[in-house]
């Protein structure tokens, strides 16, 4: 076969010689890691239920394939923002990036956009919105905001986004306050999400009335970045809002919620077709992804697994997790009988007991990070 469409394999990147499977990467990072730095990216709130059950909403789900399809030009491109993305999902807002690499957010902004995909920047990480702009112009990025000031603040960082091209303004909508880590507690360690205490009160009051104020002031799409019942994605299409997305921040805000996996149908059904559906909370692997897409979402967020390309390689780290996660995606696309994302459906998925213990690396039965506690 020549036809370059049929071959899964993924191009190579720098860190494609190293790594050959996702679980490689993970491990790498843990090794380049301090302890602070790992409890970091795989904590969760409390209990830290709200993780294990992001994880146990996508084990929940299992594949009905259909054969005998021409599946020899799988194609897992889709398009959003007026862009071709080369897969169906965006770098999720990571706070304090500099926690894993020197550069923060500057790699991983270059690696989605030598990948093809969006990126989505915190307002809480190195080195803010300007430096990313230079250091990133062609990658299609979009901005997240934790509301710090007042409506005249909010609106100068808003109007300062548009100017900067970014493609979507986010708000986190599921942090009212932060919550409590209990491994960075339990260890006195002060992260600078801890430390904050300043402008918490303007998170806090953020309410609807905002973003219909923004919504009217601002032509930019919109995207609440948070959103977890089928009652607020359907308020948030009725204020114009443009994406909506569903995520409980990884499991790091709101204890014993829902797996985001669970809320997603919920979701689609409220928007309807008004708004596009974005969704993140425990994905990391190529099926994961698809039964996201088959469940009605339009992209999938990656929070971790970004995380663990970043540490183990920086932007090349990243790229490669897109890599293998895009050679993940097109392999089940073609054993589902689906030659393109459009081609999936609700029928391909149905309800399944779940096999493994649900945690934040349960997705990787071969990772062996012994003597390190996760
Ligand atoms: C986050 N998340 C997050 N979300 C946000 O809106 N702004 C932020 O600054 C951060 N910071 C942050 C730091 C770290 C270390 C993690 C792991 C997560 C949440 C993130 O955007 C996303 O919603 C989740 O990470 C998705 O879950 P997974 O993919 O990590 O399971």
């Amino acid at each position: 076969m020549t036809d370059k469409k049929t071959t899964v394999y993924p191009s190579s990147s720098f860190a494609g010689a190293a790594f050959e499977t996702l679980h490689e990467i993970v491990a790498k990072a843990r090794q380049n890691l301090s302890q602070n730095a790992w409890d970091y990216i795989v904590g969760g709130t409390e209990t830290e239920t709200t993780v294990r059950r992001n994880r146990l909403a996508l084990d929940q789900i299992a594949f009905r394939p259909r054969v005998l399809r021409d599946v020899s030009g799988v194609d897992p491109t889709t398009s959003q923002f007026g862009r071709t993305l080369r897969l169906p999902v965006l770098l999720a807002p990571i706070g304090s990036l500099e926690a894993f690499h020197e550069e923060a957010a500057v790699p991983v902004a270059r690696a989605a956009g030598a990948f093809g995909i969006p990126h989505m920047l915190s307002s809480v990480t190195q080195p803010g919105l300007d430096a990313v702009a230079d250091a990133a112009p062609d990658t299609l990025r979009l901005y997240q905001l934790y509301v710090r000031e007042d409506a005249d603040g909010v609106d100068r960082i808003v109007a300062h986004a548009i100017e900067r091209g970014i493609a979507a303004f986010a708000f986190t909508v599921d942090s009212a306050i932060y919550s409590r880590r209990e491994r960075d507690l339990a260890k006195r360690h002060v992260t600078s999400g801890r430390r904050y205490v300043g402008g918490q009160s303007f998170q806090a009051s953020f309410d609807w009335r905002s973003i219909e104020r923004i919504k009217k002031k601002f032509a930019i799409p919109l995207i609440l970045k948070g959103i977890g019942t089928a009652e607020d994605a359907k308020l948030a299409v009725e204020h114009g809002v443009d994406w909506v997305y569903v995520s409980n921040h990884g499991g790091r805000q709101l204890d014993h919620g829902t797996g985001a996996m669970d809320v997603l149908p919920e979701v689609v059904a409220a928007v309807a077709g008004r708004a596009k559906i974005a969704v993140d909370g425990g994905f990391c692997r190529g099926t994961d992804i698809v039964k996201a897409l088959a469940a009605g979402a339009d992209l999938v967020g990656l929070g971790r697994m970004q995380c663990y390309g970043l540490a183990a390689g920086g932007e090349a780290g990243v790229v490669r997790v897109l890599e293998l996660l895009e050679d993940e995606v097109r392999r089940c696309l073609m054993m589902l009988g689906a030659d393109r994302l459009a081609a999936l459906e609700r029928a391909n998925l149905q309800p399944a007991a779940a096999v493994n213990p649900p945690g934040v690396l349960s997705a990787f039965p071969l990772l062996e990070i012994p003597p390190y506690r996760y």
